[in-house]
């Protein structure tokens, strides 16, 4: 199972952004192809998606260095080598780059191999490509369909500073298949459309994950409208939040401008608290920022035996940022993102050592996405238990969750042959 060639390309992703599509062929004729996502709540310590900066293409985002980086780099460097064995092409790749961002040769350039690569290997394999992450790095991991946290009510970045918390989102309160959650959670997504009508909120269409994007009086109206909607649903679910609080925190103050009011740490953990005692909340994500690392342990002490408190800026899919957090009690999971670290490899051992170490795992998708479904497989393979990749409308999203519904159907036959 032996590289012939690699070849990469300029796409664009769902917000009309270039990103990079990578193809490996190998020399049986089999091949495997991905593209890569771009965020736009981006942290300050992911590694470095390369951008030309020409601004007279794309406002200088077009992705022409990366692509030249896969095609006059990495493609000679690459070719001849055992597709099957990841861990050594990522470990090269990495190698070769030479930084600690990946800035050389861009994340992008080098994630869109990553994957590329394991498709061709579970291609060439015959093996659903969720079957083969699972054994990635001579692991044997056991799949496990994951629980969706899907995006109901957008703000912050991804709606135009409505208001400053991120995502509102649905978790499933009992274990259901994963397509009987779809059903229900597509009926919150409808009741709260219909609420907003009813109280005359302005709808302007869906916001960059697919969630609606209202304006309204302050951020905790999301949380009171979301919870009526589940109440009006029928549907039985609790709340997540993703408030993304890196992206309103300057100078070591929370801006809730939106509301016109400045919060200390101590004084956003109570918000937080409060809102956790009188709404059904389950999970919150980076409720403070990236590297407020007294107010996360505050935070953890505070509510971390009863919620879900998961870095998403502040661990940004980093191994070393994930192991402080365990040793300081910093949070209690992590959001996966394979694009904040840059290769498969890393990002299985980001997984892996938080299974290791007691706290849980969301895989992750970014706000720009491409139609491409691989996070899906990852988040079986992984056995992570937890997919978080938007709303319920927007293709780029429904790749992922169609995928899931094609997997879980899929065992189900299997499992009645
Ligand atoms: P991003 O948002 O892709 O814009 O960073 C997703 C998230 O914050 O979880
Ligand atoms: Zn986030």
């Amino acid at each position: 199972m032996k590289i012939d060639s690699i070849h990469a390309w300029e796409v664009l992703d769902s917000r009309g952004n270039p990103t990079v599509a990578v193809r490996v062929d190998l020399a049986n004729g089999i091949s495997g192809q991905a593209t890569v996502p771009s965020g736009a709540s981006t942290g300050t310590h992911e590694a470095m998606e390369l951008r030309d900066g020409d601004v007279t293409r794309y406002a200088g985002k077009g992705v022409h260095r990366a692509v030249a980086n896969v095609n006059r780099v990495l493609a000679s460097e690459l070719q001849g080598w055992d597709v099957s064995d990841q861990t050594a092409i990522d470990g090269r790749m990495i190698e070769l780059d030479g930084t600690l961002n990946k800035s050389r040769l861009g994340a992008n350039a080098i994630l869109a191999v990553s994957c590329a690569t394991a498709r061709a290997a579970a291609n060439s394999l015959a093996l659903p490509l969720f079957v083969h992450l699972a054994g990635i790095g001579g692991k044997k991991r056991v799949p496990a369909m994951p629980v969706p946290m899907v995006n109901i009510i957008s703000g912050g970045l991804h709606a135009g500073h409505n208001f400053e918390v991120q995502d509102f989102l649905v978790i499933p309160k009992h274990s259901a298949s994963f397509s009987d959650s779809m059903e229900a959670i597509v009926r919150v997504h409808q009741a709260t459309r219909s609420l907003l009508k009813e109280r005359g909120y302005v709808m302007t269409g869906v916001a960059d994950e697919g969630g609606w994007g209202p304006l309204l009086e302050t951020n905790e109206t999301a949380l009171a409208i979301l919870d009526e909607a589940i109440h009006r649903s029928g549907a039985q679910m609790n709340i997540a939040i993703d408030a993304a609080a890196s992206h309103f925190y300057r100078d070591g103050v929370y801006h809730l401008t939106s509301e016109t009011r400045l919060l200390s740490s101590a004084e956003m953990i109570e918000l937080l608290a409060s809102w956790a005692k009188r709404y059904p909340v389950v999970s919150i994500e980076d409720g403070l920022a990236e590297d407020d690392w007294d107010g996360w342990r505050v935070l953890t002490e505070r509510l971390g035996k009863h919620l879900q408190l998961v870095g998403d800026d502040l661990f940004a899919t980093d191994l070393k940022r994930l192991e402080r957090g365990v040793q300081e009690n910093a949070g209690n999971a992590v959001l996966v993102k394979m694009n904040q670290i840059g290769t498969l490899s890393e990002t299985f051992a980001v997984v892996d050592h938080a299974k290791k170490s007691g706290f849980q795992a969301v895989i992750s998708a970014r706000s720009g996405e491409t139609e491409d479904d691989f996070l899906a497989d990852l988040a079986v393979g992984t056995g992570a238990g937890q997919i978080k990749v938007g709303s319920i409308t927007r293709s780029e999203r429904l790749a992922k969750y169609n995928r899931l519904l094609e997997i879980e159907d899929r065992c189900l036959l299997a499992i009645s042959d």
